[in-house]
């Protein structure tokens, strides 16, 4: 089964006349039980497709499904929620427990350590992990 899948991702960042296009139509199908590495040179956009995975960042096209689920395209309250119901994000500091395990911190910041605070739009599920700089 696929738990994590985009369809032609694209991102915009505008700064003054500077326009960049960090995503360029990225699309992928992550099946469950897979581990799954996102490599390629600085600058080349492994964060914001990660962040747009995840549900923190928004694309500016295209879509995000968390196991059929879209996370993206909703108000901020409903992503978050769908996050703390199906998504882990391990950042590369800053929110890990040293004398935890890999699993353990991954448990804590998903869904899978308590209830979620908010409504959840779709079924519960297995979350999915991402860990990114
Ligand atoms: N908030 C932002 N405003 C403007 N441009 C941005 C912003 N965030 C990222 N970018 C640009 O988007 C492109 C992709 O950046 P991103 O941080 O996703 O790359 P990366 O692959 O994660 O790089 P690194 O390996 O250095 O972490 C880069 O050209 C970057 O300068
Ligand atoms: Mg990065």
């Amino acid at each position: 089964m696929t738990v994590l899948r985009a369809r032609e991702l694209y991102r915009f960042y505008r700064a003054g006349d500077e326009e960049t296009l960090a995503l360029r139509g990225v699309s992928l199908a992550v099946p469950g039980g897979k581990l799954v590495t996102v490599a390629g040179p600085s600058g080349s956009g492994k964060s914001t497709l990660l962040a747009c995975l995840a549900g923190l960042d928004e694309p500016d096209g295209g879509s995000v499904y968390v196991r059929d689920i879209r996370i993206s395209h909703r108000p901020e309250h409903e992503r978050s929620a769908l996050r703390a119901r199906h998504i882990g994000t391990l950042f590369q500091s800053a929110n890990l427990l040293e004398h935890l395990t890999v699993r353990r911190n991954l448990e804590l910041s998903s869904g899978s350590s308590g209830p979620a605070t908010a409504p959840v739009p779709g079924p519960a599920s297995t979350p999915c992990s991402m860990r990114w700089a």
